[in-house]
Parts: structure tokens; sequence; C-alpha cells
């Protein structure tokens, strides 16, 4: 039986799209401890990770599919929306800096899951470090970010953005590799199980798979750790996240209908 932080994906077996792409399957399932499986069956109760050269996806024992794509759909369109439109963006303060700030800022996303909301703000121009403690899901963001890369008009974002497979409490007390980003931006919440019909396909995927996490002491980390700001997504009308009570230094908020993005403002003010 194998593990992915505390998920049992012993319920995933590899399958390898063509037989061209069977040694890539192969040393992913050895990476991620998982079997290959030769035959593309369904009607079981065993979830696939379809592996070809250009994607990786995911197959639910119902048969729905999920795949990470930047190069499709709104994705592979971010970079041209205005940022003062995107309510992530106006969190980060990412909206009031000029082009040259931006690039210059570095922000981590310490809870990547599908990347969405880490594509959104590698697409701003800054170094965009995604930390994901699922192997599984990792692997999937780094394959499409590599694929991206691939992509001309999407490489100078993709070349800015980069994935570790780690928890992100453990990467922020390393001290010997601590880095002190810009920015950390947290989404660790799963939507409540009661909205499920309002859950997108990509994120019921990932709550089948993935353990309730433990978030112990990840607020408090990341106070510690980035300079000017954390940002942490919330539903609307949700409580703060654990951690908070400890914060004595300035908190806003950015809503939308739907979230609501706590910003906990760390640059130290400088002595009168
Ligand atoms: C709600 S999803 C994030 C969705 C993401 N914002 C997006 O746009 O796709 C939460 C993800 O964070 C990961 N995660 C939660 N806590 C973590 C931690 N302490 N360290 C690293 N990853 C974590 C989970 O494995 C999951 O993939």
């Amino acid at each position: 039986m194998s593990f992915d932080g505390n998920a049992d994906l012993s319920i995933i077996r590899v399958v390898a799209d063509t037989e061209a792409d069977t040694p890539i399957a192969n040393d992913l399932a050895i990476q991620l401890g998982l079997h290959l499986d030769e035959a593309k069956s369904t009607g079981d109760d065993i979830w696939r990770l379809l592996v070809s050269s250009e994607q990786r996806t995911l197959i639910r024992p119902d048969g729905a599919k999920m795949n990470i794509d930047f190069t499709q759909g709104k994705a592979a369109l971010r970079q041209a929306q205005p940022s003062k439109d995107q309510s992530l963006v106006r969190a980060l303060g990412l909206h009031k800096l000029t082009e040259a700030q931006r690039h210059a800022t570095h922000v981590i996303d310490a809870t990547a899951g599908l990347g969405q909301d880490g594509w959104i703000i590698a697409c701003q121009g800054c170094k965009t470090t995604l930390l994901e403690q699922s192997a599984l899901v990792a692997s999937m963001l780094q394959h499409a970010i590599q694929y991206a890369a691939r992509q001309p008009a999407l490489a100078s974002i993709a070349n800015k953005v980069e994935v570790i497979n780690v928890r992100s409490q453990d990467y922020f007390t390393q001290s010997d590799s601590r880095i002190r980003p810009n920015i950390i931006y947290l989404d660790p919440m799963f939507p409540s199980k009661k909205k499920q019909a309002k859950v997108k396909k990509g994120m019921q995927f990932l709550q089948a798979l993935l353990p309730e996490t433990d978030n112990d002491r990840l607020l408090e980390h990341a106070l510690d750790t980035a300079t000017s700001r954390v940002v942490v997504k919330r539903p609307s009308g949700a409580d703060v996240i654990a951690g908070t009570e400890h914060w004595r230094g300035q908190l806003t908020t950015v809503e939308t209908d739907a979230t609501r993005f706590d910003i906990y403002h760390t640059a130290r003010q400088s002595p009168g």
C-alpha cells in the first residue's frame, strides 16, 4: 500500500496511453510508488493516471477525467486580463506594482493544488514557487508547467514557475533552505462537502483523493517568513483560519461574492 501525505493512493494505477508511452509511465509509477496497469479497462473501483508525452490525465472509476493544462481555456488567456479585474491579484497587491516591481516580486503559493491560482500569479510576471504536499498532484502540476513551457506564447510565464513537492511547514522551517519571499499565498481548504454541487470538477478530484490536511502552524510559519504579506483564501462568511489569534498586525480583506481573501500585512514598519 502506498501513501501520499496521509492519502491512500493504492486505488490508483498508472496506464500508458500508447505503447510508446510505456517507459515514461513506468518511471512515473516507480516515482509515485504506484502500480503500472497494462489495460485501460474501466468499470471497476480503480482510479487511473493515463500518461502520454503531452498529458497526465486522472480518470475516476466512473470514467470522469481531469488534467491540468495551462495552454487551454481561461488559463491561456490570463496574461491578457487586466490585473485590477482579478480579485486574487488585488489581494496580493500586485495591481499597484509596476511591471518591473512585479518581475522582482517572489510569491510562494504554499498550497498549490491544481495550480489555477499559481498560474494567475505567474501571469503577473512574478517569480512563483508552488509548494504541494501530494506527490501525485505535484507531478501532474510539474508536467503541466513543463508542457506550457514548450508553447512559445507561454514559455516566459512557465519558466518563472518552480514546483516543489513538500509539506509547506517543513519548507518554511528548514533553516538551511529558508527563503524569504515577498508574499505567501494559502488556499488550504477544500470547499465544504455540503456545497458539492457547486464544487468544480478538479476540486472534486482532489477532495476525493487527498486527506484532510494537517495545517497546524502553517499560518504562523507563513507570517514569520513573508516580508510583505500573507494572503489566505476563505469562503465568504467563513472564520479566519487557525493561527490568526496570535496576529497583532494589520489585517485587511478583499471580497467577492463567494470568496474572501484575508491579507496579513507582514512588512515591518521602519522605526519612526
Ligand atoms: C484547495 S487546494 C488548492 C487549490 C489551488 N489554490 C488552485 O488554484 O488549484 C489545496 C491544495 O493544497 C495542498 N496542501 C494543503 N495543505 C498543504 C501544506 N501544508 N503543504 C503543502 N500543500 C498543502 C493540498 O494537497 C491541495 O492540493
